[in-house]
């Protein structure tokens, strides 16, 4: 099917799928259908993505790797947008690395570590995209994105793209201010080192993830975030919930602050999952677990 998405810009055959299960998407394996799905290789392709969305006066929902998201069993009523093609390819210059949204960010990390660039060791095994890593400043207990980035690449709803430094984007601990804009890219400063010593430090953030994390389930990664300085993780363990289970979705037995689909899950089953590790915590602690994992027509647990 071919989109007229403006008069300027036509979506290419192939790049607009109509009732897309979501499921397909994401990494969790759950989510209804999106009314439209929209690969998008060029910022025209989005600016006319937009513009679709506009005349169809529905909503839009930019997608990275689906890999910390959370759709409902009824999907979206609106178009799922995705970045691929000139907006996921990575480019170097010395110690600069240019990497588009959709490009894989372990992806970004091996190819600057083969170069002796360090800086993304952190990320080897995160299964996600720079756009969305970049968005809720992903990382693990102590390194995240946010400071190897000196300048991020964005699109604003009417389709123009633009720049913004680091210190405008207000990263902080799995957040930053940029919840709802759309990240085509970023420049990344790393520094140098020996390959080695690069791949040597991958491979230990790898193994560690590997001991401590239900790896090659069907899983969104953390589903809440740390209270810090607790970790969410080890207070639901302590009340002996690892295992919990409504329907198919379950409490990981490896890391408890993962929720793993173990067949059919729906959203609603992770969704009562999360309340009951909300309730026990609240109750046994007195803390108030947040969500980190993105939620989308997903009542709050
Ligand atoms: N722990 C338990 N039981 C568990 C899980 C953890 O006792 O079921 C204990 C561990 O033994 C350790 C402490 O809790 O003493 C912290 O655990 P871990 O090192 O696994 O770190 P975490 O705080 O649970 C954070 C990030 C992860 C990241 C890891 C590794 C958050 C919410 N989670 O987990 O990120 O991979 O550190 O650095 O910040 C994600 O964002 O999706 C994610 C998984």
């Amino acid at each position: 099917m071919i989109m007229r998405a403006s008069d300027e810009h036509w979506l290419p055959d192939g790049t607009v799928l109509r009732n897309e299960p979501l499921s397909s998407h994401t990494t969790f394996g759950i989510g209804g259908p999106a009314d439209w799905f929209v690969r998008a290789e060029t910022v025209r392709d989005v600016s006319a993505a937009l513009v679709f969305a506009r005349e169809q006066g529905v909503p839009l929902f930019i997608l990275g790797g689906g890999s910390n998201v959370l759709f409902s069993d009824a999907g979206y009523r609106g178009v799922v947008l995705t970045l691929a093609g000139e907006l996921a390819r990575i480019d170097f210059d010395g110690v600069r690395v240019t990497a588009g949204a959709g490009a894989l960010l372990p992806r970004v990390g091996l190819l600057a570590g083969k170069r002796g660039l360090s800086g993304l060791e952190f990320a080897s095994g995160i299964p996600g995209q720079v756009g969305g890593a970049v968005v809720i400043n992903a990382g693990t207990r102590d390194a995240w994105i946010g400071p190897l980035i000196d300048r991020i690449r964005l699109c604003n709803r009417d389709g123009e793209a633009y720049q913004m430094a680091r210190d405008e984007a207000g990263f902080r601990y799995r957040g930053s201010d940029l919840g709802g804009e759309i990240v085509l890219g970023v420049e990344l400063v790393l520094s140098e080192a020996r390959p080695e010593e690069v791949r040597v430090k991958s491979q230990s953030y790898r193994r560690a993830r590997t001991e401590t994390q239900p790896v090659g389930t069907r899983n969104a990664g953390c589903v809440f975030k740390n209270p810090q300085p607790l970790s969410a993780g080890k207070l639901i363990d302590e009340l002996g919930l690892k295992g919990f289970r409504v329907g198919d979705a379950m409490i990981s037995p490896v890391h408890a602050n993962f929720v793993i689909n173990l067949g059919q899950a729906t959203a609603e089953d992770v969704r009562r999952v999360m309340a009951e590790m909300k309730r026990r915590v609240r109750e046994s602690y007195g803390v108030e677990l947040e969500p980190e994992v993105v939620l989308v027509g997903v009542d709050a647990p």
